[in-house]
């Protein structure tokens, strides 16, 4: 096996010479530098011992520190101080340089080969330990490089001045550039001009406030425009000072496209349940007339003749009561089918709407509604709609008509509200009742189409529908129009 190689740079040859001997009878190889002139650093380095005895201060002023120093940033070596100098300032300047120990002159014997032995022992198991900490150090970089050039967020680092420092692989397929092109460049240069401000990158990338995530997009090398959500981070520097920051970005242009369509569609879908609202409305509207103004003159027409028939019934007819009895019962029927016949027109759309407005055909609606389901309501209605939108109007009324529609069929109420009052520049609708209540999750059911049918109806004039329950307490409907929106213009 090979001998262990100890260096004694000392500028007494006396005290050097006695340090060998006892080494040598100790099993160690030694060789001696006995320092003057320059150049014991090279030497040093060119011998390459297993553990270094150097004087701390030579004679010539030359500082064993500083050789220690030198040698040290060159080769891991272990260093035992030899010192005729306890004194305190000294030692701690030795410390910078990580001694394995201090031996005092004269050396006893016992004391050097202790000492000797430690540096030996402490010097191999820290080698050991840091084999081990720069393995797993290398491993442990290695997953991190891998985690960050697999994830499927882009990741862009930049300093303090916006240039980037970093650059993830996903970060320049999502932008289509090469690394070589965008390291070192400022992170602007790579933005969608137009589309967000310098100052806004900015404010994105302000230490202060990167909690929030903003919406950031992209001009491809292409030429194309990425979105991308973008999540920033400060980085600091162990002494806490801003030294730029860190992005994790999210690739959301397909989402937006997506998005887009499905706003389209749904402007589409909107459009066209208004277009066949106002169909169905405007065919309500003529079967209702005519059923009102053909039916109901035919039926006038009837009655007329009934009672031309009974004045003209001669009394000395011997079955005259029989006819005239008769006539009395066809000419009831008439009435209720005139009666059938109005309820039916109403139904189908108040003429009263039309001809009074809103306010009278809502009045009618609740008396309506009380004389059907003995429910007692009562109406607030404190509102100028002279110049109100007929089709708003006719809105606020079918939304009116749902509302109470379903007090009647499911709330179980005993009592209901009815307001409509402009609150400054909007009007408000209120149908409350102090029914079950509603559950919430039935107030976003997609099978809920009659709550739907009443939001879609107020969102044509810019209105918002909200409901409140409570369970037993009832439920309150309200929509709420910005008066701007439903006056005629
Ligand atoms: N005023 C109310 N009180 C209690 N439950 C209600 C009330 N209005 C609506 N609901 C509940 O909300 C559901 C959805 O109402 P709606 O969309 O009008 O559908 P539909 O009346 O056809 O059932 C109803 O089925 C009912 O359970
Ligand atoms: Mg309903």
């Amino acid at each position: 096996m090979k001998k262990t190689k100890i260096l004694i740079v000392e500028d007494e040859a006396l005290i050097a010479k006695d340090i060998e001997k006892i080494l040598l009878i100790l099993g160690y190889s030694v060789s001696t530098i006995i320092t003057s002139g320059r150049g014991i650093t090279s030497k040093i380095i060119k011998e390459n011992p297993d553990l270094i005895l150097m004087d701390i201060i030579f004679q010539d002023k030359v500082r064993g520190i500083d050789i220690a120093r030198k040698v040290r940033k060159h080769k891991d070596i272990p260093i035992i101080y030899l010192t005729a100098h306890s004194e305190h300032s000294i030692m701690q300047k030795a410390k910078i340089t990580e001694p394995y120990g201090y031996l005092l002159k004269p050396i006893s014997e016992k004391d050097l080969e202790i000492a000797v032995e430690m540096a030996l022992f402490r010097h191999h198991i820290e080698k050991k330990y840091k084999k081990k900490m720069k393995r797993s150090l290398l491993e442990s970089e290695d997953r991190y490089r891998k985690l960050v050039e697999n994830i499927s967020e882009g990741i862009v680092m930049q300093n303090k001045r916006s240039t980037i420092t970093y650059a993830n692989q996903r970060f320049l397929d999502m932008i289509g550039y090469k690394e070589e092109e965008v390291i070192g460049k400022p992170i602007t240069k790579f933005l969608a001009g137009g589309l967000l401000k310098k100052q806004e990158v900015k404010d994105a990338y302000n230490p202060e406030d990167v909690k929030k995530l903003s919406e950031i997009s992209w001009k491809r090398k292409d030429g194309e425009h990425v979105f991308t959500i973008l999540s920033p981070k400060p980085v600091y520097n162990d002494k806490g000072q801003h030294k730029g920051t860190v992005a994790v970005l999210t690739d959301i242009t397909d989402r937006r496209a997506v998005e887009k369509e499905l706003h389209h569609s749904r402007e589409l879908l909107r459009k066209l349940s208004q277009h066949l609202q106002a169909v169905r409305e405007r065919e309500s509207k003529r079967i209702a007339r005519e059923i009102h103004d053909e039916l109901g003159q035919q039926l006038t027409a009837l009655k007329m003749d009934l009672s031309w028939i009974s004045s003209h019934v001669n009394p000395q007819e011997e079955r005259a009561d029989k006819f005239l009895q008769k006539i009395d019962s066809m000419s009831g029927l008439v009435d209720k089918t005139i009666h059938t016949v109005q309820k039916i027109s109403s139904e189908l759309r108040p003429g009263l709407l039309d001809d009074l407005g809103l306010v009278p055909a809502i009045e009618w609606l609740a008396q309506e509604f009380e004389k059907q389901t003995k429910i007692p309501y009562r109406m607030q209605l404190f509102c100028e709609l002279v110049d109100i939108d007929p089709d708003c109007s006719t809105a606020i009324f079918r939304i009116s008509q749902e509302a109470l529609t379903n007090v009647a069929r499911h709330a179980n109420a005993t009592m209901v509200n009815i307001s409509l009052k402009q609150v400054d520049s909007a009007l408000v609708l209120k149908i409350k009742d102090n029914g079950k209540g509603i559950e919430a999750d039935e107030v976003v059911a997609p099978s809920s189409l009659g709550l739907m049918g009443m939001r879609e109806r107020a969102r044509v004039f810019g209105g918002e529908l909200s409901i409140t329950s409570k369970p037993n307490k009832g439920t309150t409907l309200k929509v709420t129009f910005p008066v701007e929106r439903i006056f005629k213009q």
